[in-house]
């Protein structure tokens, strides 16, 4: 007997790290999901229940237009996963502006705009699950960590705020901070987690406490999750 599909999930950052776990997980427990990112296509994933949607969440005006057709259909959202992100650390004399701005407009303001364009839809509907990836850079300030940080913490505001103004109209609406995760992310910094499984946190990890968070009843509220790996060891490249 075919499983019965349980909601459609959009995921950004679902060519790889974070979000591709996340897709893959919620596509074997039975979800629909449509995958956001610049590169993503349909050689990405090949799954009956998965959809790549092309698109630089950078870029305002395009992500509206990219999303209309969804917000503007029958289908019904259930979810978004927010794990598009980006890192850039150093002392901050050293940092260039634009790539400070590039920064803030990936990690805080592409997550505010397409939460603008979704509360909506899920107001309407009177449920609706946000699951945003913070960082433990949302709850400590680190050295060569200015940017990533403030992007970070400004999440962080955000998504409390966000959740105090929409609790009461049915969402549910999650922060998760987990320190090191072995991804894509670090191939262009200087430093990645130390080696030895210890050293990070397995990104199936992540994706399964994403998934939990999901199924998790609607009524009991979970505000934000630190997930945290046994050692803090960095390596330097
Ligand atoms: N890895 C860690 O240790 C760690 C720890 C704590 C928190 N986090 C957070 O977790 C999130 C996911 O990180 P990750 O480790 O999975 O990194 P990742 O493997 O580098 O994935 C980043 C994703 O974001 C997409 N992306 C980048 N720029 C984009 C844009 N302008 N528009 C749309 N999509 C864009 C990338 O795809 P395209 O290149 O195709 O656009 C990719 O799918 C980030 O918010 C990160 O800050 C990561």
């Amino acid at each position: 007997m075919a499983r019965q599909l349980k909601g459609t999930i959009l995921i950004t950052g679902a060519r790889s790290g974070i979000g591709f776990a996340v897709c893959e997980k919620l596509l074997e427990q039975g979800y629909v999901v449509i995958g956001i990112s610049r590169s993503i296509d349909g050689d990405t994933l090949k799954h009956a229940n998965f959809t790549a949607l092309a698109c630089d969440l950078r870029d305002f005006e395009q992500t509206k237009q990219k999303l209309r057709p969804l917000l503007n259909g029958q289908q019904v959202i259930s979810g978004i996963v927010f794990c598009a992100g980006t890192g850039y650390f150093g002392n901050l004399e050293q940092l260039d502006f634009e790539k400070i701005q590039a920064l803030i407009e990936l990690n805080l303001l592409s997550p505010m705009f397409l939460s603008k364009l979704l509360i909506p839809h899920f107001k309407a509907q009177a449920s609706g699950r946000l699951i945003f990836l913070g960082s433990e850079a949302a709850l400590q300030g680190t050295k060569k960590g200015t940017a990533y940080c403030a992007s970070k913490f400004g999440l962080r505001g955000f998504v409390q705020a966000l959740s105090a103004e929409c609790r009461q109209a049915g969402l549910n609406i999650t922060l998760i901070n987990p320190g090191m995760v072995d991804t894509p992310f670090y191939d262009e910094l200087y430093f990645k987690p130390g080696a030895g499984q210890s050293n990070h946190i397995p990104v199936k990890a992540v994706a399964e406490c994403v998934y939990n968070v999901l199924k998790a009843d609607a009524n009991g509220l979970i505000d934000e999750i630190n997930l945290m790996p046994r050692n803090r060891v960095l390596e330097f490249k």
